[in-house]
């Protein structure tokens, strides 16, 4: 665990601990300070016909109207959603999963009508990519209007907004009539949640209700591109591909902080250490024979070692726990399983993790992105 997320968490605890001596002397209490909500679940199929008419869309609906959390499905991960235009519905986002105030949240429509109550000057290379992309994993970073709460913002004056391609999503937003604030909806630092139950794990009791859609399909969360820089700029690899983005504009930026270890990111959140187990992780760049080795050095030493690994692999080696997360030859299944199997080594009792590594190109870039993040950055290469 990284010394900011454990400071964090005592923060959190501390200003609980507070809050709940508060309690004590007045009623007029924000309920996301203190773990006693009764989160409700609403099951929802997503292929029923007229999701605008489903009464459980429309209680969901309803909770975000009142400034309340609703997590809800989208196609990458689960999103936590609240009203994008109430600063208060905002700060309990930010409360609830213990979220640096600095990290600022994607702002989810459903129409291109509700873009232009939060986004303005919009430059015509992201209606081009609107055109292409949504719905769809692709955020675009786009000077933002002064009704956007600069909470939503974390006081940038840039708004990052996307259109998600799941129908509850979609119908959701409908039905609220808002732009929805939905940061993924996972406790601050841990992998991003692929299935309700990964909400109910970190969230439950911190929200008002989750929306169980279903496992989502992309698994990792959208790719995240400024608008506002004269060559448009990745600033998150995600869904959409950088491959994917240049065949409809052509030659777009990366980041220098993707790229470089020293540089500062553009984008707040990259800044973090995200998504991460329990246990350490390390990623190993070199053979199976050369994996095996290091996971018996650790293992003579008494150690309980888990392998992150494909089904091409899994049978490959000798660990107490072997984990695939989906098939090397298709990189969009290890994306759609990364998260998950990040969080089943937790219901484990590894003492330490060894990842393989992936190969930096289309959806790999974000893979292997997410799981330095979980490492920390933490590597070994074979010599
Ligand atoms: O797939 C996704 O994008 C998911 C689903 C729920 O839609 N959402 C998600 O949100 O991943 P979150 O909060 O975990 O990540 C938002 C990222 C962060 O890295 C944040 O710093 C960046 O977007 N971001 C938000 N607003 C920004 C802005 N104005 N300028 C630069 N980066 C921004
Ligand atoms: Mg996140």
């Amino acid at each position: 665990m990284s010394i900011l997320y454990e400071s964090f968490i005592l923060m959190e605890e501390m200003a609980v601990k507070c809050l709940s001596d508060v309690d004590k002397q007045t009623s007029n209490l924000n309920m996301y300070e203190v773990k006693t909500l009764k989160t409700h679940v609403f099951f929802v199929d997503k292929n029923v016909d007229d999701l605008n008419s489903c009464p459980q869309i429309i209680q969901a609906a309803s909770y975000l109207q009142r400034g309340e959390l609703v997590a809800f499905p989208t196609e990458t991960v689960y999103g936590l959603g609240a009203n994008a235009m109430s600063t208060a519905a905002v700060e309990n986002i930010f409360i609830a999963k213990g979220r640096p105030s600095d990290n600022p949240l994607i702002v989810h429509i459903a129409t291109t009508e509700q873009l232009h109550d939060i986004a303005c000057d919009i430059p015509p290379v992201a209606y081009t990519l609107m055109e292409h992309f949504w719905p769809g994993p692709l955020t675009l970073v786009l000077p933002k209007k002064e009704a956007v709460s600069p909470r939503v913002t974390a006081g940038l004056n840039t708004v990052a907004v996307r259109m998600p391609n799941h129908p509850i999503a979609l119908a959701l937003i409908k039905a609220s009539g808002l732009p929805i604030a939905a940061p993924s909806a996972n406790r601050s630092g841990r992998p991003s949640p692929t299935t309700a139950k990964h909400v109910l794990d970190d969230l439950d009791g911190r929200i008002a209700a989750i929306v169980d859609g279903g496992a989502t399909g992309v698994g990792v969360e959208s790719t995240v591109i400024d608008c506002t820089t004269a060559i448009p700029t990745i600033l998150r690899p995600g869904g959409v591909t950088k491959e994917d983005i240049e065949q409809v504009i052509g030659v777009v930026d990366i980041d220098r902080a993707l790229v470089e270890k020293e540089a500062v990111p553009k984008s707040p959140g990259m800044k973090y250490t995200h998504y991460a187990p329990k246990a350490p992780l390390v990623v190993v760049h070199g053979s199976p024979a050369f994996l095996q080795r290091v996971i018996n050095e650790k293992r003579a030493h008494g150690l309980k070692v888990g392998v992150l690994t494909t089904e091409e692999g899994r049978h490959t080696y000798e660990a107490d726990v072997i984990i695939s997360c989906g098939r090397r030859s298709d990189l969009r299944t290890v994306a759609k399983k990364l998260y998950d199997a990040l969080r089943t080594f937790d219901e484990t009792n590894v003492d330490l993790i060894y990842s393989e590594s992936f190969p930096y190109e289309g959806i790999g870039v974000a893979i292997m992105n997410r799981l330095l993040k979980a490492a920390g950055h933490e590597q070994m290469m074979e010599k």
